[in-house]
């Protein structure tokens, strides 16, 4: 329940920023929620890439999207979040209004195909790049599950070391507030 009141928190967050013929990312598609909300803020005429290593939620977010008639709105690629930047067409870079990340494994999917750290810093610095200005990158993370207590600590200090003058961090904590609870990092561009 309290991940999805987190997750509800970043898409009212970014509902702010993106609207109707922007860019937007979604990380990690999953079972492509964050994916479906990111193309209604964007649709008819935006743009959403979505990234995901495993062919079985790429295949299953195409179908949802070729049932609800709003492919044109949306690339499904199956490639991790760190090859962003070579999968993203240049003319996007510095243009995208929100990216998305639900770290962690699938729920009901295979919890051995999770977020790992290097790639999940990698794909943060190059998000941060694609960014536009005004731009919002979302973050939820999971520190309850082997890994993800690493991996979280890894997006606190990356997010520690961004330029102050050019984001603003925040960290939503869940109300459960135990270490291994989930949360939620908001980085915002402001210029
Ligand atoms: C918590 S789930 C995402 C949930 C999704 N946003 C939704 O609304 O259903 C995490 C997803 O990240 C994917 N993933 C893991 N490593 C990845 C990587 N390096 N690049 C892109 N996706 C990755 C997993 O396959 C999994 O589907």
């Amino acid at each position: 329940m309290q991940r999805i009141s987190l997750v509800n928190i970043a898409h009212d967050l970014i509902k702010d920023v993106l609207h109707t013929g922007d860019v937007a990312i979604d990380a990690t598609v999953g079972n492509g929620h964050d994916t479906v909300f990111l193309v209604e803020q964007v649709r008819p005429a935006g743009k959403v890439f979505g990234f995901d290593v495993q062919q079985a939620a790429i295949d299953s977010a195409q179908e949802k999207f070729q049932q609800a008639h709003s492919m044109e709105c949306l690339s499904l690629i199956h490639a991790s979040h760190a090859d962003m930047s070579e999968k993203i067409p240049v003319h996007f870079h510095g243009k995208v209004s929100a990216i998305m990340f639900n770290l962690g494994y699938l729920p009901g999917g295979d919890k051995s195909i999770i977020t790992c750290t290097d790639s999940t810093v990698a794909a943060l610095n190059i998000a941060s790049q694609l960014l536009s200005s005004n731009g919002i990158i979302t973050v939820m993370a999971y520190p309850g599950h082997q890994g993800g207590d690493l991996e979280t600590e890894h997006v606190k200090n990356w997010c520690e070391q961004l330029n102050k003058d050019q984001f603003k961090i925040s960290i939503v904590y869940s109300a459960e507030n135990k270490e291994t609870a989930p949360r939620l990092f908001v980085i915002c561009k402001t210029h």
